[in-house]
């Protein structure tokens, strides 16, 4: 094989097993699985905010995108809740043998200095860093957050209503 077949299969060995720890995302998480539990409907969601922290869609209709390396997901494939549970304190979750821990994102623990405790003196988050740390993928000192958690693209009004909602939640 010359050098750029053995690329290309490499390439397609990733592709393929990116595609796999997706589907498990979607079928085998510890957490319930938004398509087994909601059908997308708005009616069921007392607001905007919490319609997006449950499955990545909006009132408006806009796209919600979220962005794992090089994957592109449009809403209802998985949400904030997805990883961060129901009520948002976080918890752990499971990709295929990947473990890893998804940090309480309510607004007051957020807010605080050492936010749910997996850094000791990492500095409070602000509206505008949370934000950042959503669109952005950034934690509130500027580090790159680690994958699973996705960078996600969705209008302005989106996030304002997912930032009430987070405070809604505690
Ligand atoms: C596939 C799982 C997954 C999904 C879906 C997800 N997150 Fe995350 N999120 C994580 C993980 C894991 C971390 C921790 C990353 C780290 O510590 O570097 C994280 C970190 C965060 C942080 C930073 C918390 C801190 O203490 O620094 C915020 C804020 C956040 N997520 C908000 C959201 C919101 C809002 C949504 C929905 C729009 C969302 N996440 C969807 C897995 C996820």
């Amino acid at each position: 094989m010359s050098a750029s077949n053995i690329r290309s299969a490499v390439i397609l060995i990733a592709v393929g097993i990116a595609g796999l720890f997706l589907l498990n995302l979607i079928q085998g998480n510890e957490y319930a699985n938004p398509y087994r539990t909601y059908t997308i409907d708005a009616s069921g969601f007392k607001s905007n905010g919490e319609r997006i922290y449950f499955t990545a869609t909006s009132d408006s209709g806009k796209p919600i995108l979220a962005s794992m390396g090089m994957m592109t997901m449009r809403g209802g494939t998985m949400s904030c809740y997805t990883c961060h549970g129901a009520n948002g304190k976080g918890g752990s979750g499971r990709m295929m043998m990947w473990q890893f821990e998804a940090p309480d994102i309510r607004y007051s623990v957020l807010t605080t200095a050492g936010h749910g405790g997996h850094e000791e003196d990492e500095k409070p988050y602000t509206d505008d860093l949370i934000k950042r740390a959503v669109t952005r993928g950034l934690d509130s000192e500027g580090k790159a957050l680690e994958q699973p958690m996705p960078v996600w693209q969705m209008a302005d009004e989106d996030f304002t209503d997912l930032l009430a909602y987070l405070k809604i939640l505690g």
